[in-house]
């Protein structure tokens, strides 16, 4: 007998998700109800997230890992607890490997100062991708002028998406390092990091992804990816602004030199030494953000309650939906790769307007995009344009927004003539 089993895809309960992010409830200057479609730049907040960090002030505040008595242990335990989850989430192998930031820029930042400054030298070379935020930019061009590392950029074809022949071709040089971002902010590709990794590794290179933007939309595991090191910031995955994550294959953490001095970060002190502190500590010098660390945790826990397999589903819906309505407006020019090669992203110019007078006049209507380069200026550059308005989504997002982003438009364009 044949059993068959229809699989239907859960779409997400987006009125009930919706009511956990109290923010989306506001209304702007002019009463319009605010219409959120900029979470590329930062994610809205759930009360789940806001809920434990204002706990964490009421009942726990303290200083972590020096002190014995009770709020100390259990802020310590706060803190480690959400490191624990952070590192299920990211299916890192040990908790070890994931060492708190302050963002993903700070990550990469890590990475270019401990990692590259102790193994790169003049004319060795590392390989980038034209569509990269200038975060995973200009450290290596710091790094290019104190050193003389060279930098090669793996182009992006005029749909948005990574040349890999070209790449291919980039790796016969022999690279040290292949650094990409994951998904772009701009285009919304979803790069293939696997293949780009594994082709990296053939090569003898090392690799760092930049996942600030696929983190929060994507189930992202480390190890299957293979990858050497990962950046991602929690606020745009629902979580507060001020702490990131840098992962790193702890054989590799635990050569690096460490990046910041001070305490924390140190196992003994002289007067004219030190001994570096082991995994994670090594790298987190000072007082961390502890609060944030309890709001990265509870975010994680968030994410992971709804499920990141049907966040990115509902994403898509919403992104598919987008991309045809807005190609529908005359004038439009989208950027960047068909739906099922991107995420929740829409970068678009709207013919004779300005992208900045774009965003002003669909805030009238509380619609909130960015305009801008939206730091990928070599990005905007080759598609020779200065700026673009980017519409994005999240889990909250919903078809209403999208059409209310439209009748903006259409509205933007009929001041304009
Ligand atoms: C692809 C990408 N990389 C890096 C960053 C930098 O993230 P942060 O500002 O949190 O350091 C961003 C932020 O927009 C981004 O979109």
């Amino acid at each position: 007998m044949h059993v068959c089993l229809l699989i239907f895809p859960m779409t997400l309960n987006v009125n009930e998700i919706r009511k956990d992010f109290p923010i989306l409830e506001r209304e702007t200057h002019n009463g319009a109800r605010v219409v959120y479609l900029d979470s590329t730049a930062t994610s809205q907040k759930p009360v789940q997230v806001i809920e434990a960090m204002n706990d964490y002030y009421r009942r726990s505040n303290a200083n972590i890992h020096r002190g014995v008595h009770t709020l100390a242990e259990e802020a310590t335990s706060l803190y480690e607890g959400a490191r624990e989850r952070i590192a299920k989430f990211i299916n890192a192998a040990s908790p070890r490997e994931v060492i708190y930031t302050r963002n993903t820029t700070e990550s990469i930042n890590l990475v270019a100062y401990s990692w590259a400054r102790a193994n790169l030298k003049a004319g060795d070379l590392v390989i980038l991708t034209e569509m990269e935020h200038h975060s995973n930019l200009v450290p290596w061009h710091m790094l290019q002028a104190e050193r003389g590392i060279e930098l090669d950029f793996i182009p992006v074809t005029e749909n948005g998406l990574l040349d890999l022949d070209a790449y291919k071709a980039l790796l016969n040089r022999t690279p040290k390092l292949v650094s990409f971002t994951h998904m772009s902010n701009v285009l919304g590709t979803i790069n293939p990091a696997a293949e780009i990794i594994k082709l990296a590794h053939a090569a003898g290179a090392m690799t760092l992804v930049d996942g600030a933007q696929s983190v929060p939309h994507l189930s992202v595991d480390v190890q299957a990816l293979d990858a050497d090191f990962y950046a991602f910031s929690a606020h745009k995955m629902c979580g507060p602004t001020g702490i990131g994550v840098l992962y790193g294959k702890s054989a590799l953490l635990e050569a690096m030199p460490p990046f910041l001095g001070g305490g924390d970060m140190i196992k003994e002190v002289k007067l004219r030494s030190f001994r570096p502190n082991t995994l994670p500590h090594k790298f987190e010098a000072g007082t961390p953000a502890i609060a944030e660390a309890v709001g990265f945790g509870a975010a994680v826990d968030y994410l992971t309650k709804v499920g990141m397999k049907d966040i990115a589903a509902h994403e898509h819906e919403i992104t598919e939906y987008a991309l045809e309505r807005l190609e529908e407006i005359p004038g439009v020019r989208l950027f960047g790769p068909s739906a099922d090669k991107k995420g929740g992203v829409a970068a678009f110019t709207l013919e004779g307007v300005h992208p900045h007078d774009v965003a002003q006049i669909l805030d009238e209507g509380g619609v909130a995009v960015r305009a801008g380069h939206h730091c990928a200026q070599p990005l905007h550059e080759k598609f020779g344009i200065p700026a673009t308005s980017r519409a994005s989504f999240y889990l909250y997002s919903t078809k209403e927004e999208v059409d209310l982003l439209v009748k903006g438009l259409y509205k933007v364009k009929e001041m304009f003539g």
